[in-house]
């Protein structure tokens, strides 16, 4: 890991390390850890329910799955490309990464549209794609991610995660309107 000896990277004011609060990077990285593995398991339930349900059952997975997508799945990568993306982006070695990492937000989120204009096993096959795109990339984010914003001196990840939580309460208000098929 590159070691920064000074703060040669120009960080946007609300990314920068205004305080010591190192002690609890570690923390806030276990949480984002503990949150993507909720998402996986959330979006392996809910795309194994959809695969296996009985006919009288499908159109309700299929609901719940798209709902989750429009609630959870886009919200998540929304705000990451504003949070720890935008700050490892200003990193030595994470510009590239994170450019290959918003292109596979965009894989997803197109996954994401196929499965919302299918039906049936269509719409089932599409939702497992969905489900083994997101748990590699998130794995991508824990292993690579989170240790290079935690190496990163410059970086606090309690200030960065500082604009998630606004972002998070922005995307609330906008959580009950979903549009169903
Ligand atoms: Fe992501
Ligand atoms: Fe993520």
């Amino acid at each position: 890991m590159t070691v920064h000896s000074a703060p040669a990277v120009d960080l946007p004011q609300h990314l920068q390390d205004t305080d010591a609060h190192h002690g609890s990077d570690a923390e806030i990285a276990q949480q984002v850890r503990e949150h993507h593995a909720a998402m996986v398991a959330d979006l392996d339930r809910l795309t194994t329910a959809l695969r296996d349900a009985p006919a009288s059952d499908q159109a309700a997975a299929r609901a719940s799955l798209e709902e989750w997508f429009e609630a959870v799945l886009v919200p998540h990568a929304d705000e990451e490309e504003v949070t720890t993306y935008r700050a490892a982006s200003t990193l030595a070695g994470g510009r590239l990464l994170i450019e290959a990492m918003v292109r596979e937000h965009v894989l997803i989120k197109r996954l994401v549209a196929l499965f919302c204009s299918s039906e049936g096993a269509a719409a089932a096959a599409y939702g497992r794609a969905v489900f083994e795109a997101f748990d590699s990339h998130q794995g991508k984010e824990n292993d690579v991610i989170l240790p290079l914003l935690l190496a990163a001196p410059q970086v606090s990840l309690t200030t960065v995660m500082g604009a998630h939580a606004h972002q998070v309460g922005e995307h609330a208000e906008h959580h009950h309107e979903h549009h169903h098929h």
